[in-house]
């Protein structure tokens, strides 16, 4: 198996798989499904401070022996945390957190709250070695240009919800000048079925003798997308890495190109998130 790996804004190469471990309950659990992870050759772990679970996740990484600098750990802040001064504090308590002294990408999760200050803060991090890259996720609005205007050090990635249904195409085309990477977020449609089942899926994994969920999976590497599956079933945790032994053709990718229909299977607006996800305040 040969991983690949994509060359970000700042001349960093991340690993461009990994597992998501959103939704993993508690630190002992997520601690189990990375462990698993890493010891099939997982090199990435994509966790945030909202998922409540970024002890289990350094846990992990200190019990599997491998160099820290072998492995790429993503975390996110949540807007309670943004604002100059609150969110260097922040990054210390993420950082006992996850029990190591540096991230390797950290991103404002989300899209409100004083981000630019926060941004500020990140930026301060970066200088100061306690973060190596950072990001942004689902900053989808015009308040992605505005944040990269006002950045001094601009985002390597942004992180969106992007699958077969919902390519971002029109997004990839906004962050050509900045040289940003996408990672996506509900890779496999947060295991829906209807996406799944496509015939298109089906035939081809009859054709490479490999499972629909490695089909998709593939075409995001060959699409250039960064990719984290959650799983916490180890057969699946295998499954998901073993997709660097095939090759879709130009004529399978443009297939699977045309499954794009602008679905989304997150469909809060700006203001209902702002409204809902702005009261969450997770826990240290
Ligand atoms: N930035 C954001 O706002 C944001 C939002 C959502 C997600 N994320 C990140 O993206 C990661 C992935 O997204 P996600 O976890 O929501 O959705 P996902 O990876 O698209 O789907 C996960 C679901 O698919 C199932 N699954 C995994 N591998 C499978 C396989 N080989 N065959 C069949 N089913 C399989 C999982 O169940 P099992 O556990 O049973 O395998 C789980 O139910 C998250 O963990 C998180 O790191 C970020």
């Amino acid at each position: 198996m040969k991983q690949t790996y994509v060359t970000l804004n700042d001349g960093r190469n991340i690993p461009q798989f990994g597992l998501g471990v959103y939704m993993i309950q508690g630190d002992e659990n997520t601690k189990t499904a990375c462990l698993k992870a890493i010891r099939m050759g997982y090199r990435h772990i994509d966790t945030a401070h909202a998922y409540q679970n970024e002890r289990g996740v350094g846990d992990a990484v200190k019990e599997s022996g491998i160099p820290r600098e072998e492995i790429w750990i993503t975390s996110k802040l949540w807007p309670s945390e943004y604002g100059e001064g609150k969110t260097t504090a922040a990054i210390d308590k993420m950082l006992d957190r996850l029990g190591t002294d540096y991230i390797d990408l950290l991103l404002l999760h989300q899209q409100f709250g004083d981000y630019l200050g926060a941004w500020k803060d990140m930026e301060r991090a970066v200088r100061e070695g306690k973060v190596k890259s950072i990001g942004l996720s689902n900053f989808e609005s015009k308040r992605l240009e505005e944040l990269l205007t006002a950045a001094e050090i601009k985002p390597s990635v942004l992180q969106v919800e992007c699958h077969p249904y919902y390519q971002q195409n029109e997004l990839k085309k906004r962050l050509v000048p900045y040289g940003m990477a996408i990672e996506s977020w509900y890779p496999i449609g947060h295991g829906d079925e209807t996406l799944l089942n496509e015939k298109i899926f089906t035939r081809l994994a009859q054709k490479y003798r490999k499972s629909n969920v490695q089909i998709i999976l593939r075409w995001h590497i060959q699409e250039g997308n960064i990719v984290f599956p959650k799983s916490t079933n180890p057969q699946h945790i295998r499954d998901n890495i073993d997709i660097f032994d095939f090759e879709l053709t130009v004529e399978e990718m443009e297939e699977i190109q045309a499954l794009d229909k602008g679905v989304r299977f997150f469909n809060m607006s700006l203001a209902e998130q702002e409204a809902h996800l702005g009261k969450f305040v997770p826990a240290d």
